[in-house]
């Protein structure tokens, strides 16, 4: 019989509590409806201040005021949450109640150790792996054009090349190295240009010249444009473009507008 189902892909976790004191059959215990409402209250509060913290043209003191107040809720719903059961005096019971797993979570030295080791592990195993029998990238053709590097598109596009500087794109990489998980395969292809893609990287051996989210990661493979630089050559990017990465697991709080007001600038979809 199926009892619960996995939701929202494992960002919240079934918590079962039990009281065994006989051989009887375990009653389940109902949240108490005042929780309930409660925490209801909470979610909305939480959602409402999630959109906000996120609105293009909020000035960033006001931004990090609503982040702290939001970081405070999500603490006291996982308080709230977690909150004591009281259990009845007699017989078995049970209670099950969704945790949310937030980043505000503490963590637990040892389970983090061991994570830790894990990745490192499967790190290790990938890399040799791709050492051994990866294949470089497909050539590029007259019908499918390659990735040429971010340093060639700013050869000609130099403000461009100044704004993207400012944005997080080009730390996309050392990111994940800090994670220590730059040689895996569920992790790589959003945080390098052009994975799996001419030109671009295909082994995770060798990602040494495309180790950034790229001009082309946007704008598409610029071979066919550099070889002939005309408008038609190469495309704007669009909100399509950012949600192939920016999906609902990898980017919550992704909204279109407010992300695209921070990777525009003079020179890069705003007047110089
Ligand atoms: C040799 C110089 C040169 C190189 C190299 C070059 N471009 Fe261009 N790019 C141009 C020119 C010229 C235009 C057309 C400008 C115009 O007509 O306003 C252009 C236009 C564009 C546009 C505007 C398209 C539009 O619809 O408005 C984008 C985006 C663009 N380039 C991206 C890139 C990317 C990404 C790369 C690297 C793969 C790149 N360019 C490399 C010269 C270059
Ligand atoms: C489908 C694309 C995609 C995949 C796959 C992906 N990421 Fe990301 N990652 C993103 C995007 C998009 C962001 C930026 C999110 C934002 O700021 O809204 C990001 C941000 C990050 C950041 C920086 C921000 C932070 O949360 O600290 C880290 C670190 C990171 N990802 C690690 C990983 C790891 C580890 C994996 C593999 C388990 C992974 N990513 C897989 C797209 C992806
Ligand atoms: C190839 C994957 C990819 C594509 C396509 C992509 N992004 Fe990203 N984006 C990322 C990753 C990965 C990060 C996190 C980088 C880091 O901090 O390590 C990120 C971070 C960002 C951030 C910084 C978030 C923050 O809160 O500071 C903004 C803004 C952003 N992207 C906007 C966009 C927009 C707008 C588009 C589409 C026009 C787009 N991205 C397309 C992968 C991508
Ligand atoms: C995260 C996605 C993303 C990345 C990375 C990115 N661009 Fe763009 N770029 C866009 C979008 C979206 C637009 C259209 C902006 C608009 O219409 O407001 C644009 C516009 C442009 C334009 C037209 C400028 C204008 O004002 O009309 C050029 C040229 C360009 N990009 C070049 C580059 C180059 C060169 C790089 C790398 C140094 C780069 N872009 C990196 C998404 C991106």
């Amino acid at each position: 019989m199926k009892l619960v189902q996995v939701q929202n892909k494992g960002r919240s976790l079934l918590r079962v509590d039990l009281s065994l004191r006989d051989g009887s059959r375990p009653t389940w215990l109902k949240g108490s409806g005042e929780q309930e409402r409660e925490l209801a209250t909470l979610d909305e509060r939480i959602e409402l201040l999630r959109g906000q913290v996120n609105e293009p043209g909020v000035s960033e003191a006001l931004r990090s005021l609503k982040k702290a107040k939001l970081d405070d809720l999500l603490q006291r719903r996982a308080e709230l949450a977690n909150a004591p059961i009281t259990w009845p005096t007699t017989g078995n019971a049970a209670a099950f109640r969704f945790v949310a797993i937030e980043t505000t979570l503490p963590q637990d030295p040892t389970v983090a150790a061991l994570e830790q080791a894990y990745d490192r592990d499967v790190g290790q195993f990938n890399l040799a792996w791709a050492r051994e029998h990866g294949k470089a990238c497909e050539p590029p053709t007259a019908e499918r054009p390659g990735f040429v590097g971010t340093a060639v598109c700013g050869s000609c596009h130099p403000d461009a090349l100044t704004v993207w500087q400012g944005t997080r794109h080009p730390h996309a990489f050392e990111d994940l190295e800090a994670k220590g998980k730059q040689y895996h395969l569920d992790c790589i292809g959003c945080h390098v240009s052009g994975w799996q893609q001419p030109g671009g990287v295909c082994r995770i051996d060798q990602t040494e010249q495309r180790r950034e989210v790229g001009c082309e990661s946007c704008h598409g493979p610029g071979s066919a444009h550099v070889a002939l630089p005309t408008r038609a050559t190469i495309r704007r990017g669009s909100k399509e473009v950012c949600v192939g990465c920016h999906d609902h697991e990898n980017s919550t709080h992704f909204e279109y507008e407010s992300y695209l007001a921070k990777i525009r600038g003079p020179g890069h979809g705003a007047p110089k």
